[in-house]
C-alpha cells in the first residue's frame, strides 16, 4: 500500500467513482472506442474504469490498466477475475512515466485524477502519446483544486484552507488547468477541452470526498489555521447543512487530443 501525498484507498475511489460516473462516460466517448480496440487506463486504481471499458471494446478487444500502487493492481485484478473478464482485461504495476508497452500499441488511452499526483505530468503525457497509435486519442480528466470553494460566512478561513489544499495536499493540485497547455506542447492535434463542475450540497458527503478531516488536521499542523478556526468553520458548515443551504463545488477539466503525424 502507498501512503504518499494524496493517497486514497479503493473504497474512497469507489464512492467518488459513482459520483463521477457521468463524467467518466464523457472520457470514454472522447476515446472514440470501437469493438475490438486496445485501450489503456493510466493510474487505474482499483479498476473501476478498466471494467467499464471492457464492455465498450468487447471480448475481441484488450484493456490494460496500470498503477504504481501494487495494492490497487491486486484489487483491480480480483475484481476483473470476479467479473469473468480477465481474458481481455489486465492490470500491470507500473509508473505512469515509464509505460511497459511498445510504441503505438493502443487505439486510445486515458487517465483520470492521476495528473494531480504527478511531479512531472508532461513525461506521463508523452508516454501516453507514445503508446497510442497514429490517429488514436489521448484523453485526460483531472482536478483543478484551485477552482472551487464552499459557501460560508467564514470566507477568510475557507480561503486559507482552500489554498492550502491546492498547494499542499497534492503534488500537482492545479493539474486540471494545465492540461490544455500540456496537450498543445506535446503536439497532440484537434485538442478539445471541457470544464466540468461538481456540486456538493450534502456536508457529510463533502467531508468525505474532499478529505476534509485530513485537510484540517494538516492545516492546523502547518499553522495555516488554528484549532479554534477549524471549529468555527465546521460550526458554520453544520449550520448551513441544518438550514439545507450547504453548497460547495469544484471543477475537473477534460482534455482530448489526437496523435497525428
Ligand atoms: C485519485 S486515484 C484515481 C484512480 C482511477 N483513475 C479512478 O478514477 O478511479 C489516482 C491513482 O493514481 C495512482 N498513481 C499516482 N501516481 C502514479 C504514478 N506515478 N504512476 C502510476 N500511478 C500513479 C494512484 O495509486 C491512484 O490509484
Amino acid at each position: 500500500m502507498t501512503t504518499t501525498k494524496g493517497y486514497v484507498d479503493p473504497e474512497y475511489l469507489q464512492v467518488v467513482g459513482e459520483f463521477l460516473n457521468q463524467l467518466k462516460q464523457r472520457t470514454y466517448a472522447r476515446m472514440q472506442i470501437q469493438t475490438g480496440h486496445k485501450v489503456l487506463d493510466v493510474g487505474c486504481g482499483p479498476g473501476i474504469d478498466t471494467m467499464a471499458l471492457s464492455q465498450l471494446v468487447g471480448v475481441t478487444g484488450e484493456v490494460y490498466g496500470v498503477d504504481y500502487d501494487e495494492a490497487m493492481i491486486t484489487e483491480a485484478e480480483q475484481r476483473t477475475q470476479k467479473a469473468g473478464i480477465s481474458t481481455w482485461v489486465k492490470h500491470k504495476h507500473s509508473d505512469a512515466t515509464s509505460l511497459p508497452f511498445e510504441t503505438g500499441y493502443f487505439d486510445s488511452c486515458r487517465s483520470e485524477r492521476l495528473f494531480q499526483h504527478l511531479l512531472n505530468p508532461s513525461i506521463a503525457l508523452k508516454e501516453m502519446a507514445r503508446v497510442t497509435k497514429e490517429n488514436g486519442w489521448v484523453v485526460v480528466m483531472d482536478t483543478d483544486w484551485g477552482s472551487g470553494g464552499i459557501d460560508t460566512i467564514e470566507i477568510d478561513i475557507e480561503r486559507r484552507l482552500a489554498r492550502f489544499m491546492s498547494d499542499n495536499l497534492y503534488h500537482n493540485g492545479y493539474a486540471g488547468r494545465q492540461l490544455y497547455r500540456l496537450f498543445k506542447k506535446q503536439g497532440l492535434m484537434n485538442v478539445s477541452f471541457d470544464v466540468l463542475p461538481l456540486v456538493v450540497t450534502n456536508y457529510t458527503f463533502a467531508r468525505q470526498i474532499w478529505s476534509l478531516d485530513i485537510l484540517e488536521c494538516q492545516a492546523v499542523e502547518k499553522k495555516v489555521v488554528t484549532e479554534g478556526e477549524v471549529k468555527k468553520i465546521q460550526m458554520a458548515f453544520e449550520q448551513a447543512d441544518a438550514d439545507g443551504v450547504f453548497f460547495g463545488y469544484g471543477c475537473l477539466t477534460l482534455v482530448a487530443g489526437q496523435k497525428v503525424g
